[in-house]
């Protein structure tokens, strides 16, 4: 039977950055106890000044772009742990959240970006910005804390740098919606066999043109699936519709994928 309809249901989700216990225990400190490192506001400042902002580069802009409202002080340094998107960990100092989603960002992003050199970030979110057709940088490789990563609606394509494996920390991957993504039929494979802590995989409109990976079934804590229009083919894994911790499952628009088995939760 062919798989033409999502199936099971959707539940609104919402994942709250994920803090390591050193972090937590930073309730303790006093709130202005952690000051951005020098080169931390150098690469996000040099982040910033590689793009152009442009609103139309989002489709629900923010009423004015996150990244207009940081400043740096005289002389160079400036508290980038009090700027807009940025989270720092509050013991360390560390940048470990970006969160400029529908900032509109404009521009091409290569391996060299600054961005690169933040490697305490867990959670990214570039999401509904405009990259203007690069590839997913490998340099991404660099961020190995990374724990949340959302490049969804955002202009990049070419072919997901096999790097994206190296994040074995990842509980949520979000590459949807982007205009010519391709992944590697081993590249799909090593992606579920390395990220073993994932809970929220979106691959829409990835051009993945393969088989299921079988050892989907065997992630232990997978919720939410969605892998519309990702040309897959062959029978999809029985064993992924009886994961325990499966909430959310889409397929629709891969018209040469079957199932032996349907059927629909409500
Ligand atoms: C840092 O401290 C502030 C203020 O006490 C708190 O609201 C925030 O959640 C803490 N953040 C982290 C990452 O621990
Ligand atoms: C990624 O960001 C987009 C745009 O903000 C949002 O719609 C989507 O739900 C996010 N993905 C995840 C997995 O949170
Ligand atoms: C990305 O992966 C390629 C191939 O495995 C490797 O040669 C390269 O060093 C990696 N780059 C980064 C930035 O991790």
């Amino acid at each position: 039977m062919e798989i033409t309809s999502l199936f099971f249901f959707l539940v609104p989700l919402f994942f709250p950055l994920h803090l390591s216990p050193t972090t937590s225990a930073a309730s303790f400190a006093a709130p202005y106890s952690s000051h951005c490192h020098d080169y931390e506001s150098s690469a996000l400042w040099l982040f910033k000044e590689s793009f152009t902002i442009d609103t139309s580069a989002s489709s629900h802009p923010e009423a004015s772009p996150k990244v207009e409202s940081w400043h740096l002080q005289e002389g160079g340094g400036g508290d980038c742990c009090s700027w807009d998107g940025v989270e720092c960990d509050n013991i360390t100092g560390h940048v470990i959240g970006l969160d400029l989603r529908s900032s509109g960002l404009s521009g091409y992003i290569d391996s060299h970006n600054s961005l690169f050199q933040l490697i305490h970030l867990q959670y990214l979110n570039l999401a509904d910005n405009d990259f203007l057709e690069s590839p997913i940088p490998s340099g991404l490789g660099h961020l190995s804390k990374l724990t949340h990563l959302n490049l969804s609606f955002s202009g990049f394509s070419g072919q997901i740098p096999s790097n994206i494996s190296d994040l074995i920390h990842l509980l949520s991957l979000d590459l949807s919606e982007n205009d010519n993504l391709i992944l590697k039929n081993s590249d799909f494979n090593t992606l579920v066999k390395n990220l073993v802590s994932l809970e929220v995989l979106h691959l829409d409109y990835v051009d993945i043109s393969s088989e299921v990976p079988h050892i989907f079934a065997n992630s232990p804590s997978l919720t939410s699936l969605s892998l519309v229009s990702c040309r897959l083919r062959g029978e999809f894994p029985t064993g992924i519709l009886q994961l325990p911790t499966l909430e959310v499952l889409y397929l629709d628009d891969n018209e040469n994928l079957r199932a032996a088995t349907f059927f629909r939760k409500s």
